[in-house]
């Protein structure tokens, strides 16, 4: 049941380091909507006015101290987690959102553009259901290089979590998005239509977005004929994570193998990262690169989990241990190379109504424990040679 988190109809909104004028556009917007105060608060004095009020929202500038916007997160966070913190710029600055969504920003507006945004930020403040923690969780499933299998094993992890999870994959692959495919669905509404009215999408929108598989697994998918689109913009990926992870207990997010702002987003609010790499010294090499990336965005090693697929073990070129000194870190999963697999995908069956028992299907299985925190199977590392890595690290 929907329960208020604020004894009245109005939000108590504090506002930090905007200028008048910004402070008149957030007026403008929220009109009787929001309990404002007559002016914005200073960064240095917002720790005092916010323990004072305890207010619904807080609305911090970020065009005036962008640094001292980004500390001030996590504090007001720890001090009150149901306070909803909305991050306002001028402009929609990737590298700012993503900073904005790691602190605990919840929404990133700009105005006039995102007025609905926020009055709806506002008005989902005083009637949330609980706080963060009622969110499900984010997996996103990376590919380190094109066919690494980031789809097969989306569709396929979802569908071993269907049965006791809500669960949704979405697909963020913009450019060829085969979710549906997978799943043998042709999308009557997908991606598209959800970025149509993104403005005003709330969970009970979002129900109309998504398909329903025969195995409970919903997907918000891609149309079936992909519309030339620019780049989608981290805060509308931001947007639709939140909303399906109000909506779901897992969100498992297909990235594919691109390095653009929806992954990169997509990386940056997710519980966990699998980061999904074909057994060959491309692959890898490309594990590795991605691994030094995620480290320069600030994302925690243990956010990440790297997953070799198509793994065989008595056809490999390298062991696993070769690979993990390579990469610098452990191999977190291997999933088995499985003709299966190949046959699951071109009759668009999910791997284990094709053969539940087969290697891959077990491995999948397993990956559960992954994201659900259990204990995962791993197979028996042997120590052996690195001489490859010299190829592409040049060390
Ligand atoms: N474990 C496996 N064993 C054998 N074949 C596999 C395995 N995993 C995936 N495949 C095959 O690899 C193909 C590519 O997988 P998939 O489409 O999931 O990769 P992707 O990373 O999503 O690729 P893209 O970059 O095109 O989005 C699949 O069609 C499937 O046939
Ligand atoms: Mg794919």
């Amino acid at each position: 049941m929907r329960q208020a988190g604020s004894t009245s109809n109005v939000a108590s909104v504090v506002v930090i380091g905007v200028d008048p004028r910004a402070m008149g556009q957030i007026r403008e917007t929220l009109g009787t909507e929001a309990a404002l105060p007559g002016q914005s608060t200073k960064y240095e004095d917002a720790l005092g006015v916010i323990r004072k009020l305890r207010p619904d929202v807080v609305i911090a500038g970020f065009d005036q101290d962008f640094e001292e916007a980004i500390r001030l997160a996590p504090q007001i966070v720890a001090e009150n987690g149901r306070t909803r913190l909305v991050a306002l710029a001028a402009h929609a600055n990737p590298d700012h959102i993503r900073a904005a969504m790691r602190a605990g920003y919840r929404e990133f507006v700009v105005l006039p553009d995102d007025a609905e945004l926020l009055r709806q930020a506002v008005h989902e403040a005083i009637y949330q259901e609980g706080g963060d923690e009622d969110h499900g969780e984010v997996v996103t499933i990376w590919g380190s290089k094109g066919g690494a299998g980031s789809t097969f094993l989306a569709v396929n992890l979802a569908a071993e979590l269907s049965p006791v999870h809500r669960v949704c994959v979405v697909d963020l692959d913009f450019s060829m998005g085969d979710v549906a495919a997978f799943l043998d669905i042709q999308p009557t509404q997908s991606m598209s239509d959800l970025l149509r009215n993104l403005h005003k999408i709330d969970e009970r929108m979002l129900a109309g977005y998504v398909i329903v598989h025969p195995s409970k697994v919903h997907a918000l998918a891609q149309p079936t004929d992909l519309e030339q689109r620019e780049e989608v913009k981290g805060d509308t990926v931001m947007r639709i994570l939140t909303t399906v992870a109000r909506s779901y207990q897992y969100c498992i997010v297909d990235c594919g193998s691109r390095l653009d702002e929806a992954s990169l987003t997509a990386a940056t609010v997710a519980d966990r990262i699998l980061l999904v790499s074909s057994p060959d010294v491309p692959g890898i090499k490309n594990t590795w690169r991605r691994l030094q990336l995620l480290e320069r965005l600030g994302i925690e090693r243990n956010r990440i989990h790297v997953v070799i697929n198509r793994w065989d073990r008595k056809d490999a070129a390298f062991t696993l241990a070769d690979v993990e000194s390579n990469i610098q870190r452990k191999v977190d999963a291997t999933v088995s190379f499985d003709r299966a697999a190949a046959r699951s995908v071109n009759e668009g069956k999910l791997l284990r109504d094709v053969d539940k028992k087969c290697p891959a299907a077990r491995d999948i299985e397993s990956l559960v424990g992954l994201v659900t925190d259990g204990e995962i199977a791993v197979e028996k590392r042997t120590a052996g040679p690195m001489g490859w890595f010299s190829r592409f690290s040049g060390g």
